[in-house]
């Protein structure tokens, strides 16, 4: 399916990026429009791209064939970048921009049972090569976890009931389709409004690719492998995103939301980073509204302190 998805707050990110020479990460580079701007933007730049999910590498490989051996590409989540990293050359990275969440292409495929609004398989995973599909995972699932996903992800009201009637449907072979997985909520929730479904599709897709636990290893390895000055660049699209980026990069302790305690962590609280964005970037009027998907987009920069 040919589903076009428009970068979000391009001429901002690249404004923060952009530092000269060198290697560039694109952490999440789904259809490459982040890429192949920076590289257009910034002749001497040479780009890492990562992506777990492998039709999007294939889109961006076409898509970025044009500037040759300035990119090398790489098929991973987050918490395998290390390794990546260090199988490339290792070399510090002059910039890194870590762009959360799906793309359109992503959202837009039925066959990928990701949003609602379309029938499909419940799988939701962003790298089908990889685990098991949605409702195979919550078959096996601990109710007490899917609940606790649905309350720290979703914020989903009476997230017990729903996790419940959830984990007791997928027991029942009867979660085959988003559709299911929609008239599951409905009932249990008593609301099958879109406003109900969308925190409910988006805590389980979080949960089902770990996506909290993935960006905690990437902001803790970014400190030893941005090179002084270089800058990283987040664009968070829900709250969990971005309170774990500002609280790992600002040395802050980070708080969990179900208990409200603070979470130490040593390397955390270090904090080698000068915040370039103390206020955060949101896109213009005018890009919201052309690109609705860009609404709840959140921009945050930081640059590396001397070591
Ligand atoms: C919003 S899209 C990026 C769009 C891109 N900036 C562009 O301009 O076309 C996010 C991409 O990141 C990937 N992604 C999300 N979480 C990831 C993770 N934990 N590890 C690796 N890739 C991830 C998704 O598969 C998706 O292709």
């Amino acid at each position: 399916m040919d589903v076009r998805h428009d970068p979000v707050l391009l001429h901002e990110t690249l404004g923060f990026l952009l530092g000269g020479e060198g290697l560039y990460l694109d952490a999440t580079l789904g259809d490459g429009g982040h890429a192949s701007a920076l590289l257009d933007a910034e002749p001497r730049a040479r780009l890492l791209g990562n992506d777990r999910d492998h039709g999007s590498l294939d889109f961006a490989r076409a898509r970025l064939a044009r500037f040759g051996d300035r990119v090398t590409l790489v098929h991973g989540t987050f918490a395998q970048l290390p390794q990546a990293h260090a199988a490339a050359g290792g070399e510090r990275l002059a910039g890194a921009l870590f762009d959360f969440g799906l793309s359109s292409r992503q959202i837009d495929d039925p066959a990928r049972g990701i949003s609602f609004m379309h029938e499909g398989p419940l799988d939701q995973r962003l790298d089908r090569s990889n685990g098991l599909p949605l409702n195979e995972r919550l078959a096996l699932a601990d109710e007490a976890e899917v609940a606790q996903a649905l309350r720290e992800y979703g914020d989903v009201r009476g997230a017990g009931r729903m996790a419940r009637a959830i984990v007791a449907a997928a027991r029942a072979g009867a979660l085959g389709t988003t559709r299911d997985l929609a008239a599951v909520v409905g009932r249990a929730g008593g609301d099958s409004r879109p406003k109900a479904l969308a925190p409910v599709f988006q805590a389980l897709r979080i949960w089902v690719n770990d996506e909290l636990g993935d960006i905690d290893a990437a902001l803790a390895w970014l400190p030893s492998a941005v090179r002084d000055g270089g800058v990283v660049v987040t664009l968070s699209y829900h709250s969990g995103e971005d309170r774990r980026v500002k609280h790992a990069l600002r040395g802050e302790p980070r708080v969990s939301v179900s208990r409200r305690l603070p979470v130490m962590d040593d390397a955390e609280a270090v904090g080698p980073w000068e915040e370039l964005t103390r206020k955060v970037v949101v896109p213009s009027n005018e890009e919201q509204e052309t690109n609705p998907r860009a609404r709840s987009a959140r921009l945050r920069a930081f640059r590396r302190k001397p070591r």
